[in-house]
């Protein structure tokens, strides 16, 4: 009745802002993202007849609301089960926009399984993962992700694996500190307020295509105009919200700049930014320690992460 998966949470390259469904939380679009490997997080369930009640330590800190994670259990497990003590540990920021809610849902969707033998497929997984936080599903497989919307469901998919196409990612974090508006609440928000919105949804689907061709064919400068676009187009959704969402910050943009420099100076680098204000420069290996030098003097960045690419969670 216990198990412990580690999981590295992903970085969306075609963005999904927005939801069709708020009670199974479905995207309105579909998604492209790269799953990362040195940043992780570890979880652990353990369910017993013992505990009065779920409990749940993150990074040895007992949370008081454990209800995200409750629903989850119980979206597997059903509601007459036992309760559960979740341990989870993470090796970066989190609720900063580094994507922690994806590493820390797949980790738990598959630590739930093992532990209660439920059997489950991984896109069954992935849905529930899904349920819980929207960028989640598309954790439980490495390297180059696609996730689909289908009727009354998601579906993931592998393009390429983290060893077809090692790319590099460098983090300049440049606030660590929680975001004032949750990516749910940012979403609804969106939907309702930003007369972009619907464009936004409605020409999602070229996007994709054409990132999967860039993915597929291992065309760099074909992904870094496409990820940049739609990021870009995702901010501006947020911007015109109302009130306007602008995780960003002056780092943030400098950082921007800064890469655009060294893409006209030649050399393989862009940059996509999520519901926070770190900046994320995706480049080949070659490019790194260039793009490391400049990001890391950047007034305003207070650290750099890097990572490669990585693989699906893994038991313990
Ligand atoms: O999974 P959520 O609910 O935290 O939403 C993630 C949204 C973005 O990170 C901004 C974009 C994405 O596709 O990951």
């Amino acid at each position: 009745m216990q198990a412990t998966v580690r999981a590295s949470p992903n970085i969306a390259l075609i963005k999904y802002w927005g939801k069709r469904d708020e009670k199974y939380n479905l995207p309105a679009v579909s998604s492209i993202s790269i799953t990362l490997d040195e940043i992780w997080t570890e979880t652990k369930i353990n369910f017993s007849p013992n505990h009065k009640r779920d409990i749940l330590t993150i990074n040895n800190v007992q949370q008081d609301d454990t209800r995200r994670v409750s629903d989850c259990i119980d979206s597997i497990c059903g509601e007459h089960r036992n309760f559960a003590c979740v341990s989870s540990k993470c090796n970066f920021p989190i609720s900063a926009g580094l994507a922690s809610s994806s590493s820390a849902f797949s980790a738990l969707v598959i630590a739930i399984n093992q532990a209660v033998n439920k059997g489950y497929e991984l896109q069954d997984l992935a849905n529930e993962a899904g349920k819980a936080s929207g960028s989640a599903a598309r954790s439980m497989l490495g390297g180059f992700v696609e996730l689909e919307n289908k009727k009354n469901k998601i579906q993931i998919n592998q393009l390429l694996q983290s060893e077809d196409w090692p790319l590099r990612v460098v983090i300049a974090i440049t606030d660590s500190q929680k975001k004032a508006v949750s990516s749910s609440e940012g979403m609804k928000l969106s939907s309702k307020t930003s007369p972009f919105y619907n464009s936004w949804v409605k020409n999602q689907s070229e996007d994709i295509d054409e990132a999967r061709k860039a993915i597929l064919s291992q065309d760099f400068l074909r992904l870094s105009e496409i990820s940049e676009h739609n990021c870009m187009k995702m901010h501006s959704v947020m911007w015109t919200s109302r009130p306007s969402i602008v995780y960003w910050n002056s780092a943030t943009i400098e950082c921007m700049h800064a890469i655009r420099e060294l893409q006209k100076k030649g050399e393989f680098v862009f940059f996509t930014i999520d519901a926070g204000p770190q900046i994320k420069a995706v480049c080949l290996p070659e490019c790194e320690s260039k793009v490391v030098n400049i990001l890391k003097e950047i007034r305003g960045v207070s650290s750099v992460l890097q990572s490669g690419l990585g693989q699906e969670p893994q038991i313990k």
